[in-house]
């Protein structure tokens, strides 16, 4: 017998009396002279198969090593467990040590701090906590998948190396092969880009959206599942440097459709989690959050509040409630003030639309008010803002206005001015932060624990 059994496989087996081989990372060991029980796992369930281990049968030595955080190769026979709580287990007949771990393996007992384990990083994948929360983000990158191409939508790749600055916040990571120490400059003594690696100014990119909408005033319907990255100095537990994003981009989509699909996106990707991930949910209920579930069914079961970003702020100054950071028509939200809307005053998502302008990117499609945008955020219990979006400007006099107006360089930009000179069309899009999205999935309340390396402000460790 060649073939390995996963352990999420063996748990749901019937054929007891069948021979099985498993392989897998040792939780724990308990026993006495008479019998050993090994708690295996192998990262197929957060459920654990238990090995019974005859000590007559094995050499001692053999036994002494299978320590916990060691990784061993069972062959035996599926038996029915006369222990509660677990169906089957597997009565041992040959045990090899694949890797031994001894007595400083960091993870020997149970119950560190989420602290501690973002120190250690590399082997936190191997708790409970972090291999249900990564099996989770792989269902969620999956479900997402499956949604939009059951949509049909095209899956984009925008570049990520771009010229390009898609938010305009020029918070930016530099892309460069140039010796920082000498660099070659110009004869006005500024740095010269046309010697750099792309013969100019580059950096990671912030957004795959203005490419996107390239593909969408082609393909029609596309969307992007990528990474991007934020130079901000956000030290919060809502934001990475690195982080994944989902921009959907949309062709004849007007803010109406653009608000619908990401309400009905949002709650497919939630449900897959109710419907797919329920042990690995369960156990991150009964460990972090006991109103996990319930949070997650309520917002796959009622619709989304959808309110102009001036009613918001009507609501807000009424409140009469104290906020940190100050409210008022034309300020931005900070996520207490997002949070009050949803937590507390409708208690259901909000998609916020129609902000100011002045403190939305340059894309947006302006209103006939002349002060406010057709953004949309939508806004998230415990989280804030989880999506942000809204319908682009269409028109090629009032987009090239608006980017001189706000600096936005145009003639770099001539090529996402041409979706505007050439059959220009109604379109909509909105990016979704894969993270944020784990953060409410899994009821974790800092971001860096649902990535598996967090990139943050003075920290590319691993
Ligand atoms: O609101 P943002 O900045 O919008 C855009 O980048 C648009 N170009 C998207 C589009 O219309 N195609 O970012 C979108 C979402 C936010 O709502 C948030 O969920 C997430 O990306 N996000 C972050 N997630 C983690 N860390 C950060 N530093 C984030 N910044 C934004
Ligand atoms: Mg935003």
């Amino acid at each position: 017998m060649t073939q390995r059994t996963k352990i999420v496989q063996i748990l749901a087996s019937k054929e007891t009396g069948a021979p099985v081989l498993v392989k897998g990372w040792v939780r724990t060991k308990r026993g006495n002279k008479a019998v050993s029980f090994i708690a295996l796992n192998d990262g197929s369930t957060i459920n654990n198969i238990q090995i019974v281990a005859d000590p007559n049968l094995f050499d001692e030595e053999l036994l002494k090593n299978i320590t916990t955080g060691a990784c061993i190769s069972v062959e035996g026979t599926l038996v029915d467990s006369p222990a509660s709580g677990q169906g089957v287990e597997v009565q041992a007949k040959t045990i090899e040590l694949l890797g031994g771990a001894d007595n400083t393996y960091p993870l020997q007992k149970k119950g560190h701090t989420l602290e501690f384990l973002r120190e250690i990083a590399h082997l936190r994948p191997r708790t409970n906590t972090f291999g249900a929360i990564l099996r989770i983000r792989h269902a969620m990158a999956y479900a997402i998948h499956e949604y939009f191409n059951k949509k049909g939508f095209c899956y984009w790749h925008s570049p990520l190396i771009t010229a390009s600055d898609c938010e305009g916040a020029g918070s930016m990571f530099q892309v460069t092969t140039l010796d920082l120490q000498n660099p070659p400059k110009t004869e006005d003594g500024q740095i010269n880009y046309a010697e750099d690696f792309f013969a100019s100014h580059t950096n990671l990119t912030v957004s795959g959206q203005l490419e996107g909408e390239l593909g969408a005033m082609a393909l029609g319907e596309i969307y992007t599942f990528g990474p991007t990255f934020r130079a901000e100095n956000s030290n919060t537990p809502r934001h990475l440097a690195e982080f994944w994003m989902v921009e959907p981009e949309m062709a004849f989509y007007d803010i109406k459709d653009n608000m619908d699909l990401a309400e009905d996106s949002i709650k497919y990707f939630v449900k897959y989690a109710l419907d797919n991930c329920a042990d690995d949910l369960a156990f991150l209920e009964k460990m972090y959050d006991n109103e996990l579930t319930d949070r997650l069914k309520f917002v796959t079961e009622n619709d989304f509040i959808r309110l102009p970003y001036t009613e918001g702020v009507e609501i807000l100054e009424k409140s009469g409630k104290k906020f940190e950071f100050p409210v008022g028509w034309g300020l931005d939200l900070q996520s207490e003030h997002e949070r009050y809307l949803v937590e507390e005053h409708f208690k259901k998502p909000v998609i916020l639309t129609d902000y100011p302008k002045e403190i939305k990117s340059f894309y947006m499609k302006q209103n006939d008010d002349g002060k406010t945008v057709r953004a949309m955020d939508v806004l998230f219990p415990k989280i804030g803002e989880i999506i942000g979006g809204s319908e682009r400007e269409a028109d090629y006099d009032k987009l090239y206005n608006r980017m001189v107006e706000m600096g936005i360089p145009t003639d770099s930009m001539s090529w996402y001015l041409d979706t505007r000179r050439f059959g220009s069309a109604p379109h909509s899009g909105f990016g979704l932060g894969f993270e944020r999205l784990l953060l409410f999935v899994t009821g974790m309340a800092n971001i860096r624990d649902v990535i598996p390396f967090p990139r943050t402000p003075r920290n590319a460790e691993f």
